[in-house]
């Protein structure tokens, strides 16, 4: 039941959600179909899954596995190429009332920029969530680990400005480099930081064969779920204390239920995205999500998710 009173609606970089709540690019957002689930769902957006100049078959299977803590994922970006995100963006945002976010992983700056300047010519392209975090494609660092390339790149995309633009970061370890990083992004104009992407080249194991769960990379994946709320919410808290007023912050990482949302939220997110969770529910997870927050909003007496967004208490 949407409880009227209550409002879990949200804005940020000039986009405004109905719900604060909406899918993590990866699981269950590459074709069309699966967008338009998220679409017709209770999600405040939609995100696509990370896209690179051509299409790509991604790694080989089994790529994805989940226990239940979480997931490991290698996948290796399976993406139809951007062109075609780019071209259903007019459809889906005719059909769906919320923004249409496209997330762009190139696998180098040079295609990123050529992604970037096409997509910022289709105006039905709410805002471009630009992934400086896959762990998966063999051979390529996450960008975001390398604070020397993370300026380059800003410094490369800083004159595009049609579009909002945000990064995807991955989760940092050490109080330095949420400082340094977040003296780099300061300097740029970005309007929004998804933090986290997942826990990069972890490893679950089956003790009954002895074995990794997943083919590629010697079973080594990126970690979701339970495995990584701590740290998302860390994230999340520091880089909202670090980052311009301007720049908002999407959580990202561990959110199963109202209760999780109301976590990242209390931390200081603008809106958070559903991974994992998303994968194993499909698109049902939104409306049973946002129930629970609503429940947990009226029980607290908050009307809006304003009333104790970044309120957490640290002393
Ligand atoms: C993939 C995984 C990620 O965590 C990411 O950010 C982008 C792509 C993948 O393996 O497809």
């Amino acid at each position: 039941m949407i409880r009227s009173n209550v409002s879990v609606a949200t804005q940020f970089a000039g986009l405004q959600l109905q719900s604060c709540i909406y899918n993590a690019s990866g699981p269950w957002c590459t074709t069309k179909k699966e967008l338009m689930d998220i679409g017709q769902s209770a999600a405040g957006a939609i995100i696509t899954k990370s896209c690179t100049l051509l299409a790509r078959e991604g790694n080989p299977t089994p790529r994805y596995f989940e226990n239940n803590l979480g997931s490991i994922n290698s996948m290796g970006l399976p993406n139809k190429g951007y062109q075609y995100y780019q071209s259903i963006a007019e459809e889906i945002t005719a059909k769906f009332q919320k923004p249409y976010i496209v997330s762009v992983s190139g696998l180098s700056l040079e295609n990123n920029m050529r992604i970037l300047e096409s997509l910022q010519t289709q105006k039905n392209i709410a805002a471009i969530e630009l992934n400086l975090s896959c762990p998966n494609v063999v051979g390529k660092a996450q960008t975001a680990y390398d604070f020397p390339q993370v300026v380059k790149v800003l410094r490369a995309i800083a004159p595009l400005n049609k579009i909002p633009i945000g990064i995807k970061l991955p989760p940092y370890f050490d109080f330095i480099h949420f400082q340094e990083m977040a003296a780099i992004i300061n300097q740029y104009p970005i309007a929004f930081v998804t933090c986290v992407n997942s826990i990069g080249n972890g490893l679950l194991i089956d003790i009954e064969k002895e074995a990794v769960v997943i083919q590629p990379k010697g079973g080594f994946g990126g970690i979701g779920g339970d495995y990584i709320k701590p740290t998302a919410l860390a994230n999340v808290c520091k880089f909202r204390e670090l980052l311009r007023a301007d720049i908002s912050v999407i959580g990202c990482g561990g959110i199963k239920t109202g209760q999780d949302v109301f976590e990242h939220l209390l931390c200081g997110a603008d809106a958070v995205q559903i991974g994992t969770q998303f994968m194993s529910e499909k698109a049902t997870c939104f409306k049973r999500i946002v129930n629970e927050l609503q429940h947990l909003m009226q029980k607290k007496g908050y009307h809006s998710i304003a009333d104790f967004k970044g309120k957490l208490i640290q002393a």
